[in-house]
């Protein structure tokens, strides 16, 4: 798939800017990435889809996370935590450019490095809106691992939040049962045995992936219909 058609001017500078190394970037201005005002406004069609994928693939997550919530005993409040943290839980992305977001081939070094970030910048912006303090670990926290080897803190254990983790999985298994630019949607069997290997491998809980597994084969969450449907 070819993403470049569907750059705009904007997309293009800031291309060129993250295409630099990272010292001559830090001695560029702070708006080298910007075209003009005018241009500036503008919502290219690829930024549209980018941000309707990011959606989409959030209202995704919330249907596997509040079924796994549900089946291991949730309160209702958390419950609802988790339905909105799981929604926001990638807004960070949307401070990213979308060619390096769903970027055809391999990312670089420094390209991996920035998607990385998107954790804390999804929590920075969470911080500056009242009301959302409780959902900011699921936003920051999403991808760490149980073995200290995730992002973006390297938090092990229960240190990293329940509902986090809960995120954690089940953004997993979306990623996993899910086309992406990089790969073709797994069946549910397939994604199983992926998420079984991240608990061999010390980074996911075995409670919660077999919560996601149960409520996957009883047809709690009907992952078909919800794949197909948002
Ligand atoms: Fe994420
Ligand atoms: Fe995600």
């Amino acid at each position: 798939m070819d993403c470049q058609p569907w750059m705009t001017d904007q997309q293009r500078a800031m291309t060129a800017v993250f295409a630099q190394p990272a010292e001559r970037r830090r001695s560029m201005p702070p708006n080298a990435h910007q075209p003009p005002a005018p241009q500036r406004a503008r919502v290219s069609s690829f930024e549209r889809a980018s941000i309707d994928e990011i959606r989409r693939h959030a209202r995704r997550l919330a249907v596997f996370a509040t079924a796994v919530g549900r089946h291991i005993g949730l309160a209702d409040g958390d419950l609802q935590r988790l339905r909105t943290g799981s929604l926001l839980h990638d807004v960070g992305k949307t401070a990213l450019p979308p060619q390096v977001l769903f970027k055809c081939g391999r990312l670089t070094a420094e390209e991996f490095a920035a998607v990385k970030y998107h954790p804390v910048i999804g929590d920075l912006l969470c911080a500056q809106v009242p009301g959302l303090s409780a959902l900011r670990p699921m936003v920051r926290h999403h991808h760490e691992r149980l073995d200290g080897s995730g992002y973006p803190d390297g938090l092990a254990g229960d240190a990293i939040p329940l509902l986090a983790q809960i995120v954690g999985v089940a953004d997993v298994f979306d990623a996993l049962v899910y086309a992406r630019p990089y790969k073709p949607a797994f069946d549910a069997d397939h994604a199983f045995s992926l998420l079984r290997r991240e608990v061999d491998l010390g980074w996911r809980s075995a409670d919660l992936v077999d919560a996601l597994i149960a409520i996957v084969e009883s047809g709690e969450a009907d992952w078909l219909s919800t794949v197909a449907s948002v």
